[in-house]
């Protein structure tokens, strides 16, 4: 059964340079607050990558939060056919509208889809959250490459 995410829609529209030790180099970006995404909702960002704005996703699953390009790993394209739509299954799996590729929230990894999709990685976008703000870092992407260049 499929369920129609609540959802909120939301922009980079912040920058700075983290202040942290131990924390990413590159210029994060605030996507969000940790109070606009209920469990179960998601936003759309963009993120400079590579000299593109990318699209790409936040999610709270379960009251973590997570972030992946919005990009299937079956076709290079949006998952979102409605706008803004990842969760499925009562916002237990993320889906591509396309050709129900499902995917798991926490991991991206693809559980079930089209020939040669699964066990492949979405592709994770690292985040920090900093008192209730959630900050995205442009990864440092190959798209053509495997999971571990995108897995924490
Ligand atoms: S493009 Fe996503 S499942 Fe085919």
């Amino acid at each position: 059964m499929r369920r129609r995410s609540q959802r909120h829609q939301t922009g980079s529209v912040a920058s700075e340079r983290p202040k942290q030790r131990g924390k990413p180099s590159g210029t994060r970006y605030i996507v969000a607050r940790t109070a606009d995404l209920r469990p179960g909702e998601s936003a759309k960002f963009l993120l400079p990558i590579r000299g593109t704005d990318e699209e790409c996703f936040l999610i709270n699953y379960r009251g973590q939060f997570h972030a992946y390009l919005n990009r299937c790993r079956h076709i290079p394209i949006a998952m979102d056919w409605i706008d803004n739509q990842f969760f499925a299954e009562e916002g237990r799996y993320l889906m591509c509208q396309t050709h129900n590729a499902y995917y798991e929230p926490d991991t991206g990894e693809c559980i079930a889809g089209p020939a040669g999709t699964c066990g492949k990685y979405l592709y994770r976008v690292p985040l920090e959250i900093v008192d209730g703000v959630v900050y995205a870092t442009p990864p440092d992407p190959d798209f053509a490459g495997d999971r571990d260049k995108w897995q924490p």
